[in-house]
């Protein structure tokens, strides 16, 4: 039996279990989908300098299941009809998933060529080692950085790939959305994940003297069952914003209701529907090159 200590990344299953979830509550697909169809697309987008008739390199790391960058992909094909898309992604299930979306999407996504490496970026690093450094024009880095041990000697290694008018693109939670809001209140899940929140990784890009430039993206999480139901849903989701497996089940009696009360603390003025929602944004963080 996991307990409370246990990283959440660590049991495959779950994790992809409440993370499916998570997405669903705070509905971040569909949010992700319209700021990358206009936001994205309109703005951020003409920042890679890189001539349209190059085909061009795209990095995924810890691309999940595809949904987020599959709607990347389509408006950067408008712009760049012919892409290698390098996915890295350790989750074989999130890769299969990710794999029937790209057949599935084949007609949306004709001009992507597929590279799937199952590996954490470090293990792609060392993989690649001894091969000639490749470059990459387009580094997506989507709700991933959190689980980087030495973010330092990461960023370091994408910037040394990014090629010369490329852009990385990171989205993380921002500092006072719900998991770093968790992880403040209750520093034992702190070990759970090794960045909490783009606050960390503010901190290292200027210390590593990478500019960068943040958007905020609105989102809020639908707990209204995490606060008064009793459902395997409301235990995924309570998984998840601890970062803790099975945390109902292993953590002590009065641990789960301080985490259920912070979370009532923090919820958002109710709903006309009188549904509960704590906030979720997210920042994007771009680099160019
Ligand atoms: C929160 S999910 C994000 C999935 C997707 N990018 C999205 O935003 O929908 C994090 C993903 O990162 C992967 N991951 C965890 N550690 C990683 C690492 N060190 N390198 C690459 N991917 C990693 C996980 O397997 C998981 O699929």
């Amino acid at each position: 039996m996991e307990n409370s200590s246990t990283p959440l990344i660590s049991n495959e299953k779950r994790y992809a279990e409440s993370l499916d979830v998570y997405w669903k509550k705070s509905r971040i697909v569909e949010v992700l989908e319209r700021w990358i169809n206009s936001y994205f697309s309109e703005t951020i987008m003409k920042e890679i300098k890189v001539e349209k008739e190059k085909e061009l390199m795209v990095l995924g790391i810890g691309s999940g299941p595809g949904q987020i960058e599959y709607h990347v992909l389509k408006q950067v094909l408008k712009q760049w009809p012919k892409i290698t898309d390098t996915v890295v992604e350790p989750n074989l299930s999130h890769i299969n998933k990710y794999k029937d979306l790209a057949a599935k999407k084949a007609r949306a996504l004709d001009g992507v060529s597929f590279d799937w490496r199952q590996h954490t970026l470090q293990q792609f690093r060392l993989k690649t080692q001894d091969q000639p450094l490749k470059k990459f024009h387009f580094i997506m880095l989507f709700h991933v950085l959190y689980f980087f041990e030495d973010l330092a000697e990461d960023l370091n290694y994408l910037k040394s790939i990014l090629e010369d008018g490329g852009m990385i693109i990171a989205m993380m939670e921002c500092d006072d959305s719900c998991v770093p809001l968790i992880t403040e209140q209750f520093p034992q899940f702190k070990k759970n994940v090794y960045v909490v929140s783009t606050r960390d990784v503010e901190k290292e890009l200027v210390k590593l003297q990478i500019q960068f430039v943040k958007h905020r993206i609105q989102m809020n999480l639908n707990v209204t069952d995490c606060l008064d139901g009793e459902s395997k849903e409301e235990e995924l989701l309570v998984d998840f914003i601890t970062q803790s497996p099975f945390f109902k089940e292993t953590a002590s009696k009065s641990l789960y209701s301080d985490i259920i009360e912070y979370l009532k603390s923090i919820v958002l003025p109710k709903s006309e529907d009188g549904k509960s929602f704590i906030k979720c944004d997210c920042d994007a963080i771009v680099i160019t090159k």
